[in-house]
């Protein structure tokens, strides 16, 4: 697996407004996210999907992402507060061995962890992570580029992930990506 992380100047390429064609945020976000649920967004670098998630879950709602580079942070802060959806983003710089959310242990109701997994240095430890922080059922929704994963690399996050007891209940289609939809258990 290639571990090596999305430099940051990359994000840049990352949130332009082309992409939503192949893939729309609140396309792929609003079968699964409400108003007043608490989502977790891991590696969420300068908010491509963040700000749709700010919506989805509306003012009583409330959104975590957690990245290690402080530029893609300072960006997606930029983005969301003139959107008017800062008030509803908790932002945290974390280090690449964990995310450091222990604070909120069952909390969170959605995951989305897109494009970011296959840049982690421990994978089990990152599944475990979101587990104690879900709540039971909670979903979480993992998306990888076809282009940096191949599908036996996905297979095998999915695997960890079960360990970590999330249960696969679909495969949606999301271009150009490997796409599971899970819930823990
Ligand atoms: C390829 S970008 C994807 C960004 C976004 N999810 C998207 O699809 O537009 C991967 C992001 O994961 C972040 N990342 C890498 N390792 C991480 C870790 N250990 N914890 C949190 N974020 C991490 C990178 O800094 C980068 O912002």
């Amino acid at each position: 697996m290639n571990h090596r992380v999305c430099p940051w100047w990359i994000g840049y390429s990352l949130i332009c407004p082309l992409r939503r064609w192949g893939q729309n945020p609140a396309k792929i976000l609003a079968p699964h996210v409400h108003e007043g649920m608490t989502a977790l967004e891991p590696g969420p670098g300068m908010g491509f999907f963040t700000l749709d998630l700010a919506r989805l879950v509306g003012p009583s709602g409330r959104v975590v992402v957690v990245d290690i580079q402080a530029k893609m942070l300072d960006r997606l802060k930029r983005r969301a507060a003139k959107a008017g959806l800062l008030d509803r983003i908790d932002a945290r710089l974390a280090s690449p061995a964990s995310m450091g959310i222990t604070d909120s242990h069952m909390s969170i109701d959605f995951t989305l962890a897109f494009a970011m997994v296959h840049e982690l240095p421990d994978v089990a430890r990152f599944f475990a992570e979101v587990g104690a922080a879900s709540k039971p059922g909670a979903v979480l929704l993992l998306a990888e580029p076809k282009g940096h994963v191949n599908a036996s690399q996905f297979d095998s996050e999915l695997q960890t992930a079960r360990e970590a007891g999330f249960n696969l209940v679909d495969r949606p289609s999301i271009r150009r990506s490997h796409a599971a939809l899970l819930k823990k258990g």
